[in-house]
């Protein structure tokens, strides 16, 4: 668990995303796979989902989501953080490019690797890096373009996986103020870690000096496994988060945030949480599963259409690769996005 220090913690300023403009609907996906809109629909709960196309990398999502984020906070940065799960090259990070194509200058910026989790793992680091007096601004990007590392072929992932960016700024501010973030609860279970995973790529292949056999560089995931796990990590963390925020329970949130893993996860996770159907932000069906950036581009797009709205008693959990999870509860400040 993160917490804030006394006195002086991260608060929300600004925040926006970026989708990329191509739109792939399920009945496109149809004339190359063996599915069909109906499967995908009742399973998933997605109709359509933005893809990036041929030579756009998660840097030129996250410049995006970040100008904006930056716009709506009418101020900059000193340090950049950018979860991601699909960095633009393995070597090195993509965040300092990011903050260089913003103009930002010789600041702090690194990535932060916890695949679907990266936002709320990014959350518990930026809000670190202003408790400490590292930074005063922080500029949190979680993109990814995950449709790179996803293997056409697999129809086991190929409807649900999607490209975005969502961005937050976060500046020091009081423990009190709306928008600002408290304890973040965070997880991991390694043992697990098969589960989701891209098996080629990394030293682990590289130094057995055997080359990687056919689809091993592509993204797996054992979904019937991962759905039984999210649904009762983002259960159990979403009871803690609240309890950590001082709340009677889940149940005194006004609006419930979770990563738009699947409809179905989303509906079982809330139900068990006792949040009622209105209370529940979802943007899944129009923009699929958008990896790390799943959360922001919620957030951002709620605001943006006042489903969200200062005030409000958010609370965020995200399940993911690693396995990792996390969640968090804060009241919505009067922000924006552009
Ligand atoms: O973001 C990180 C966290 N991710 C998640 O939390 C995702 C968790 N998992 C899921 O969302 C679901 O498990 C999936 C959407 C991936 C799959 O849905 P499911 O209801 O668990 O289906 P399943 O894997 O149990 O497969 C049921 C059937 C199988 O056929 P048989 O063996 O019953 O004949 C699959 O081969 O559905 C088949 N199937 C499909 N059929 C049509 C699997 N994918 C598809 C498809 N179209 N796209």
């Amino acid at each position: 668990m993160s917490g804030a220090a006394a006195g002086r913690t991260a608060v929300i300023a600004g925040l926006g995303c970026h989708l990329p403009p191509d739109v792939v609907t399920n009945e496109d996906l149809t004339r190359r796979l063996d599915t069909s809109d109906e499967w995908i629909r009742s399973r998933t709960g997605i109709a359509t989902r933005h893809v990036v196309d041929p030579g756009t990398a998660t840097s030129d999502l996250a410049v995006e989501a970040g100008r904006r984020a930056l716009d709506s906070a009418g101020c900059e940065a000193d340090a950049v953080v950018l979860a991601t799960t699909t960095p633009d090259q393995p070597c090195p990070a993509t965040a300092p490019a990011v903050a260089a194509r913003l103009g930002l200058g010789p600041v702090a910026a690194f990535d932060v690797s916890a695949v679907c989790s990266g936002f709320l793992y990014g959350l518990a680091t930026a809000t670190g890096l202003i408790a400490s007096g590292t930074a005063e601004r922080v500029l949190l990007i979680a993109a990814d373009a995950f449709t790179t590392i996803i293997d056409p072929a697999d129809r086991g992932t190929a409807v649900i996986f999607a490209d975005g960016a969502g961005a937050v700024v976060l500046r020091a501010g009081d423990p009190a103020e709306p928008g600002a973030i408290g304890p973040v609860v965070l997880g991991s279970d390694g043992g697990l870690s098969r589960l989701i995973e891209v098996p080629a790529g990394g030293s682990r292949q590289r130094s057995s000096g055997v080359a990687p056999a056919p689809g091993e560089e592509f993204f797996r995931m054992a979904g019937r496994e991962v759905y039984r796990h999210a649904v009762d990590r983002m259960t159990a963390s979403s009871r803690q988060a609240a309890e950590a925020a001082g709340w009677a329970g889940p149940q005194d949130a006004d609006r419930f945030a979770a990563h738009q893993a699947n409809a179905r996860i989303l509906a079982t996770v809330a139900d068990d949480l006792g949040i009622a159907p209105e209370r529940r932000l979802s943007n899944i069906e129009r923009v699929g599963n958008t990896g790390a950036a799943s959360l922001p581009v919620l957030l951002a797009q709620s605001a943006a259409e006042g489903t969200l709205t200062a005030g409000h008693r958010l609370l965020l959990t995200a399940f993911g690769g690693g396995l990792s999870w996390g969640a968090t509860a804060l009241v919505w400040p009067d922000v924006k996005p552009v």
